[in-house]
């Protein structure tokens, strides 16, 4: 045994020198990539290594795992790869964050030889689904475009029965994919039809709201309303490739813009002072942001990889959100969801934090109060599915950038 551990313990050393040669390999040809303006991804170069390399293996258990080592080295290599040619952080390298970028759609997103279904609802301009489409010539077998009535009353059973039947009507089959380009209903909904069709298509998002672009379109969770409760019906399904195109916003409303930048408050609140400041500094909104989205989803992403599937640390997403939900509800439409956010933090936040927090939501237009009852708002959080008795677990902000867990029973909560 002595001796098998010694082996071992020699070839993590080897295999340690080898994968920084690795890396320093992998960073050249990022600086190549970079210069020659060549995406990160190559994934027929990926497959056709990845089956060449397992093909030296006879023991079919050994051939398997070597696949997902590999694919988890690759996948490594991959981020790296994108941090040096997009700069400082990126959050992922699945996350493609470019400006004009829609056009490329085909190309960046990396469809090959499938069918792909376009979802897409009646408010987003129609022309996005149209350039993704055209985008997608030569590369998908055939281009579906499948639109719905716009808004969050169409996250209903109906209207995912109606995307399910175009995929059926279209010969769907578990090859092929399907590409949301619209706010988070459509990311929300289409991507709830691919994680459930076949039990999974491949799923892409082209997010075009600044609420989905940094905040809904990364994540994997997908869902519908159903019997009035918002997301009660759901998967977590992630997406292969996600595409941000932050011209897409120039024709967003600006109070949906405002209401989304509501999602980044929240995000760098609890857990980037820096971002924060650039949010609160900013005299031109549209020059900063790709920055914002880039560094929300950062946050995003760092506490999605913590915990996919909302265990616990998740829950600092949700700053805000405890009484947001319950204004959002009591309020009947009245307020757009980051509107409702934005006023649900303010509760939470302490001291200078809820000072600089006020501040920066007047600066952006953003709700600071309501005449909603706090009898109301308190039996509304109790229904919440979040709450377990009659205590809830909240997220409290008293410096920005940091947050902590607090525990209050719902007839304490100072509303
Ligand atoms: N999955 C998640 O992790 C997650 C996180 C947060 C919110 N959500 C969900 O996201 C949804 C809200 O998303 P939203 O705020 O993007 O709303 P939305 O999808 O309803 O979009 C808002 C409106 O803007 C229109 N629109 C979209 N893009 C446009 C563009 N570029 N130009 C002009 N109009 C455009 C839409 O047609 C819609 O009318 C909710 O259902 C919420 O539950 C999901």
């Amino acid at each position: 045994m002595t001796n098998e551990r010694k082996i071992i313990d020699q070839i993590d050393e080897q295999m340690a020198q080898l994968f920084r040669q690795r890396m320093a390999a992998a960073e050249k040809i990022a600086l190549y990539k970079k210069e020659c303006g060549l995406p990160v991804e190559d994934l027929a170069r990926e497959k056709e290594m990845i089956e060449r390399r397992c093909g030296q293996f006879e023991d079919e258990r050994l051939r398997a795992r070597y696949a997902d080592f590999l694919k988890g080295v690759i996948s490594i290599s991959k981020d790296y790869q994108s941090e040096i040619i997009c700069g400082a952080k990126t959050p992922c390298h699945n996350i493609i964050i470019q400006r004009g970028s829609l056009s490329q759609a085909g190309t960046l997103l990396g469809i090959c030889g499938s069918k792909v279904m376009i979802v897409t609802d009646s408010g987003v301009p129609a022309q996005y689904a149209a350039t993704v489409a055209e985008s997608l010539k030569g590369r998908a077998t055939e281009v579906h475009i499948h639109t719905f009535e716009q808004g969050e009353s169409s996250k209903n059973i109906d209207t995912y029965k109606g995307v399910l039947e175009a995929l059926v009507e279209g010969g769907f089959t578990r090859g092929d994919s399907v590409v949301a380009v619209g706010g988070g209903v459509v990311g929300d909904l289409a991507g709830f039809a691919a994680a459930t069709y076949m039990r999974g298509l491949r799923f892409y998002n082209v997010p075009t709201t600044l609420l989905s672009q940094l905040d809904s379109s990364i994540g994997g969770k997908t869902a519908i309303d159903f019997c009035g409760v918002k997301n009660i019906v759901g998967a977590f399904h992630m997406p292969c490739k996600v595409l941000i195109d932050s011209e897409t916003l120039r024709t967003l409303p600006q109070r949906q813009l405002n209401s989304g930048l509501a999602e980044a408050i929240k995000m760098a609140a609890t857990s980037d002072a820096g971002l924060f400041s650039i949010i609160e500094n900013s005299t031109d909104l549209m020059a900063d942001i790709d920055e914002i989205i880039r560094r929300s989803l950062i946050v995003k992403q760092a506490v999605v990889k913590a915990d996919p599937r909302e265990k616990g640390l998740r829950r600092v997403l949700n700053f805000g959100h405890t009484v947001g939900h319950a204004i959002e509800a009591a309020a009947g439409g009245e307020y757009l969801h980051g509107e409702a956010v934005a006023m649900g933090m303010l509760y939470f936040a302490e001291g200078d934090a809820r000072s600089r927090i006020l501040k920066v939501l007047q600066k952006y237009n953003l709700p600071t109060s309501h005449s909603i009852l706090a009898e109301t708002l308190r039996a509304l959080i109790a229904h919440d599915k979040k709450a377990s008795g009659d205590v809830i677990t909240v997220v409290k902000v008293s410096e920005i950038g940091s947050y902590i867990f607090e525990k209050v029973n719902i007839q304490d909560l100072a509303i």
